[in-house]
């Protein structure tokens, strides 16, 4: 179901939008990375931008050619999990609203070679990794701004152990994010700029909004509950 977008309804709010997915150094020349494009956040940025908010979006490893440049839009590039940590914390510390919609590296190499790793007799030698910080995890525990709403992502196929909303409900709980928007991957949506399927879900897992469709119209009906959320908070 289309729905007009509410324009204004974010007037006055900064809203923090991280996009993209995150790369980790091995030596000069590599990284271990993922294939986000960071469509997503960019279409949450446009759209919070439209609706009258003053936007940062934090762009990890973002095409050139997707990133927006529209008044209201200060887009802050980075390429590492620690940098895309650094700059959200920085401006989620005077948000209203802080999106994670970034593509965030679990785990990284524990070290970067200075020179560019060669190819030795002994064969390759293992990737020793460490797990990265869960900025989603960290931004709802500590609350950097009193009243912020804190919200992720989660991109589920479903599996032997539950399917696609029984994950997204643990995973909710497990992140205390004010709202989590669990997607739908790995079938015919999700895919591509095939259509989404998006349910949001509060901290405790419950079933807040269903949308379905364009990233664009999965960034409407999130901010349609981010707005929703704003007005409980403050009234
Ligand atoms: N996220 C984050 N920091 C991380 C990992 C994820 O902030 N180190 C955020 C993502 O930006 C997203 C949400 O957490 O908004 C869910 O990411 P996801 O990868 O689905 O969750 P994980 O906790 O990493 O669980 P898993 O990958 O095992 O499913
Ligand atoms: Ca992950």
């Amino acid at each position: 179901v289309a729905r007009a977008p509410a324009p204004g309804d974010l007037a006055g709010c900064l809203v923090v939008v991280s996009a993209g997915g995150t790369r980790e150094p091995l030596d000069p020349v590599r990284f271990l990375g993922n294939r986000s494009s960071g469509r997503q956040g960019v279409a949450l940025a446009v759209a919070a931008a439209r609706r009258g908010a003053r936007v940062v979006l934090v762009a990890a490893n973002v095409e050139e050619a997707l990133l927006p440049h529209e008044p209201g839009i200060e887009v802050r590039e980075v390429e590492t999990t620690a940098q895309l940590r650094d700059a959200v914390r920085a401006a989620a510390a005077h948000a209203d609203v802080v999106v994670m919609a970034a593509a965030v590296a679990d785990f990284r190499p524990v070290a970067s070679a200075a020179h560019k790793i060669k190819k030795t007799a002994a064969g390759p030698a293992p990737i020793e990794l460490v797990k990265n910080p869960d900025i989603l995890a960290e931004l709802a525990a500590e609350r950097l701004r009193p009243g912020q709403v804190v919200v992720g992502f989660a991109a589920e196929t479903g599996d032997s152990e539950g399917g696609v909303l029984a994950h997204g409900r643990e995973k909710a709980r497990r992140k205390g994010a004010d709202l989590l928007a669990v997607n739908e991957v790995g079938t015919a949506v999700g895919f591509g700029d095939v259509p989404n399927s998006v349910t949001v879900l509060d901290a405790a897992g419950e079933v807040l909004a269903r949308a379905q469709g364009s990233k664009v119209a999965v960034a409407e009906a999130l901010l349609d509950a981010v707005a929703e959320r704003l007005r409980v908070t403050t009234t």
